[in-house]
């Protein structure tokens, strides 16, 4: 039987115990949704206010300049690149996810021609999905998207193939795919692979240029911590870089965007995946999350993000035994990203009852309970205390008052 002094002694010994600091987490909240919406930088109130009274308020548009405002897309994508396994000039933060996966599955499309089809799961995050949609909406017969199960996607390979678009780790099952054997699996059908990476960012190691990724997105809001709605980021092979056409070629990825000429001419390297003017505020708000990392290993967050799930896992199957749950992630670690799910036909009003009681997880439709575990700042004793309230509502009835059962706009 695993007791909470168990989980605070195995939190004196954690190599990340000092990582917490760098983040306000209110004392009164278990917060298991760094996988969602990663925790304020304790830095990051104090950097806005600077950008903001300082650069932009004494210092206006002198800034770009000044204070490198134009090079901070370039900037944090290089601090990115370590964490993802990337050279410095294959990252660079730009718009959102979803954009970003636009304008890399249109270039991949283009670099593969004439092949025309698009591979992804069946299940994949929606936006992944609608994107791709709307992309091949608007290609008409030039493209086609075939959507697959899980595990019939390396059969579905053949020479048609021109792009495989997968998420590394599924948002709702946190089920992880073997990106070295998938893309060399597709590259040997002539296929190029871009992964979305928004579950994996901060949270697994991640090796893309030794899996020999092609391309790359993913959230800078989530494991990044750069804040709610922060920019995205994205990752071109150095190899691809020269030939890659991006279809947004709005003037931030020109050659020479202050000669302000009437043709559109590609930046060298990375930079030719840009479109407009970045978010300076929001970049801002990205550099401090990245920054959470500094000094960081990788090997570490993903060793301690694996306990982290094992030990939710051990205590969720003992102490909430005969409460209906199910498991619907994987229970080997090595085959898991840094969460846990739980199914249960009345997850919704659990997972309410649940944020009462100042554990905060989320809910995914039709039934799973999502659980993010966020290395740098959630400890071992947060797993134990998060689970015994589980436990306390499950084994009550409180849960199925009504209330519980009002849906918000956001789950
Ligand atoms: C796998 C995946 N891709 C993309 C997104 C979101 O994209 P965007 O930031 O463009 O809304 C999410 C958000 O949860 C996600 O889980």
């Amino acid at each position: 039987m695993i007791t909470r002094a168990d989980c605070e002694h195995r939190d004196t010994e954690d190599p990340l115990a000092h990582a917490r600091a760098r983040f306000r987490v209110p004392e009164s909240v278990i917060y298991l949704d760094g996988n969602s919406l990663g925790a304020l930088p304790a830095a990051t109130p104090a950097r806005l206010a600077d950008v903001t009274e300082k650069e932009w308020g004494a210092d206006l548009i002198r800034s770009w300049n000044a204070h490198d405002w134009i090079g901070l897309p370039a900037r944090i994508g290089a601090r990115i690149a370590p964490l993802i396994g990337a050279e410095c000039g294959e990252v660079i933060a730009a718009d959102s996810t979803s954009v970003n996966l636009f304008k890399l599955a249109a270039a991949g499309l283009r670099l593969n021609a004439p092949r025309r089809v698009i591979l992804s799961e069946r299940g994949n995050f929606p936006t992944d999905l609608y994107v791709l949609q709307g992309l091949v909406g608007m290609l008409g017969g030039a493209a086609e998207l075939r959507l697959v199960a899980r595990e019939d996607i390396p059969s579905a390979f053949d020479e048609s193939l021109a792009l495989l678009v997968l998420t590394h780790i599924h948002y709702k099952t946190g089920a992880l795919h073997d990106m070295n054997a998938l893309t060399q699996a597709a590259h040997a059908a002539g296929a190029l692979v871009l992964w979305d990476l928004s579950h994996s960012a901060g949270a697994v190691e991640l090796f893309l240029d030794r899996d020999r990724a092609d391309f790359a997105i993913g959230c800078g809001y989530k494991y990044l911590n750069g804040g709610p709605g922060a920019p995205a980021f994205l990752f071109v092979a150095e190899h691809l870089q020269k030939q890659l056409r991006q279809p947004l070629s709005g003037w931030m990825g020109h050659a020479a965007p202050f000669e302000f000429g009437d043709e559109y001419r590609p930046a060298e390297g990375i930079a030719r995946t840009l479109c407009g003017t970045p978010a300076v505020l929001a970049m801002a708000a990205l550099a401090e999350g990245v920054a959470t990392f500094d000094g960081i290993a990788m090997r570490d967050v993903r060793n301690k993000s694996k306990a982290l799930g094992d030990l939710f896992l051990a205590l969720a199957l003992s102490r909430c035994a005969g409460a209906g749950f199910e498991i619907a992630c994987p229970r080997d670690a090595d085959q898991r990203g840094s969460q846990v799910a739980l199914r249960h036909a009345e997850g919704y009003a659990i997972i309410q009852a649940l944020i009462e009681q100042g554990v905060i997880g989320d809910f995914r439709a039709p039934d799973i309970l999502r659980f993010g575990f966020a290395p740098l700042y959630t400890r071992y004793a947060d797993i134990w205390d998060a689970v015994d309230r589980l436990a306390a509502i499950t084994t009550g009835a409180r849960w199925r008052e009504e209330r519980f059962q009002i849906r918000a706009a956001v789950t």
